[in-house]
């Protein structure tokens, strides 16, 4: 501690915390440690494994010495397959060129970038809430302030056009979508979307679309990119990831697809930070795109059954209410009902779960929703149900006012 004391660290990097989810994680690692059996909610990434083709793809790629740097903003072939697969199964049209396209170390790091070629001090962002964690953080070290734009349960946390518009001010310049959404799972239904980007378009407002999500979709939600919509490319930005989608979480692959000028800020930024992401999960990130999707519709069939039941499961819990999510893989119920003085926020309320029934969950503060609680269901569905049976005990013992 003294030491970090003795530390002078720039004003910038303290504008920022260590990301809630992570510090959730290490909490449960540390009872994994021990031995405990945790039913681990935390997680926001699939079980599965990465699927064999790409696996060995990667192998082959290791065997022919593919290790080497290589251009900064991704090999020649996978910016061109990112745009054809992208076009392929989301309708982006016309089909972004490989030169509209930069290849990221993930999702997370293609956001980063994005807002920190964009964002001037003073700037605002507008960020729906509840917004994934790292989105308030990364317009803030960029030097930006995040608005918070209000989604509500009873609506299904459904971002809407008008509450977008209200939220506008000629200071706003860029405006952060993210659907289907984590931490809540909504989905901005196609013509909602359309309404917020003319929104966007007319005041010259940069729309910042994180698709990490989007094929995991259920019910009548389908796969959609705002790319689709006529005359977005201009004010459009894609952030996308193979995280997700392909169970590639670790390769560290992703990706923007955006107006020209700012690809060339980008690889800037990238050649004088990360270089190029990893030589060898590029070719898998190719073979990804590439390939059979199957994989995909598999761990979606997998995903609508958990989520029927912990949705079902949750929702039996007296005090407990909770929207069904459209897309992504988690729930966000409400637990508000159980607070009271010994338990006093979901912060307080996640870590006696985890303490007294060792169940990780993420606290919806992390998420600016108070309140809530994020439940990863990228789990088996015999975990889910023994999550559930612990949960619903933790409840029935906790001395609140449920009702
Ligand atoms: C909404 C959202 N966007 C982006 C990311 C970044 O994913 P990655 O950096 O692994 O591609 C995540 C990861 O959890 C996420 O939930």
């Amino acid at each position: 501690m003294k030491l970090e004391a003795a530390v002078e660290l720039s004003e910038r990097i303290k504008r920022i915390t260590v990301s809630p989810t992570m510090l959730v994680l290490q909490e449960a690692e540390k009872y994994k440690a021990k031995g405990v059996d945790v039913v681990d909610f935390g997680p926001g990434e699939p079980d599965f494994p990465t699927p064999e083709h790409i696996k060995r793809t990667a192998i082959k790629a290791l065997e022919e010495n593919r290790t080497k740097y290589t251009a900064t903003p991704g090999i020649a072939p996978l910016r061109q397959a990112i745009c054809d697969w992208h076009a392929g199964n989301l309708g982006s049209s016309p089909a972004y060129e490989a030169a509209e396209c930069v290849v990221t170390s993930g999702g997370k790091h293609a956001i980063f970038n994005a807002i920190c070629c964009l964002i001037e001090s003073g700037d605002e962002v507008l960020v729906p809430a509840p917004y994934w964690v790292s989105y308030p953080d990364i317009v803030k070290y960029a030097g930006g302030q995040p608005v918070f734009v209000q989604t509500r349960a009873d609506d299904e946390f459904r971002l809407r056009a008008a509450d977008v518009e209200k939220a506008l001010t000629p200071r706003t310049r860029m405006v952060i979508v993210n659907s289907p959404c984590n931490p809540t799972g909504a989905v901005i239904p196609p013509e909602e979307f359309g309404e917020i980007f003319e929104l966007c378009r007319h005041r010259g407002v940069w729309l910042l679309s994180d698709e990490c999500y989007s094929h995991f979709t259920y019910g009548k939600a389908k796969p959609f990119t705002a790319a689709s919509l006529p005359g977005t490319r201009e004010s459009l930005i894609i952030a996308g990831s193979f995280s997700k989608t392909f169970a590639m979480t670790g390769w560290r692959m992703g990706y923007l697809l955006a107006p020209q000028p700012l690809i060339a800020a980008v690889t800037k930024l990238q050649s004088q930070s990360t270089s190029n992401a990893t030589s060898i999960a590029q070719y898998a990130a190719l073979e990804a795109a590439r390939g059979p999707m199957d994989s995909v519709g598999t761990m979606l069939a997998e995903y609508a059954r958990r989520r029927e039941r912990i949705l079902a499961g949750l929702r039996a819990i007296p005090g407990i209410t909770c929207s069904a999510p459209e897309g992504a893989f988690y729930v966000f119920p409400n637990i508000s009902a159980h607070l009271h003085a010994d338990m006093a926020s979901d912060t307080a309320a996640a870590r006696q779960l985890l303490e007294r029934e060792h169940v990780a969950v993420v606290p919806g503060e992390a998420f600016g929703a108070p309140g809530h609680v994020r439940i990863s269901y990228a789990t088996s569905l015999e975990r889910i149900e023994e999550g559930l049976r612990r949960i619903a005990r933790f409840f029935s013992n906790s001395s609140g006012q449920a009702q």
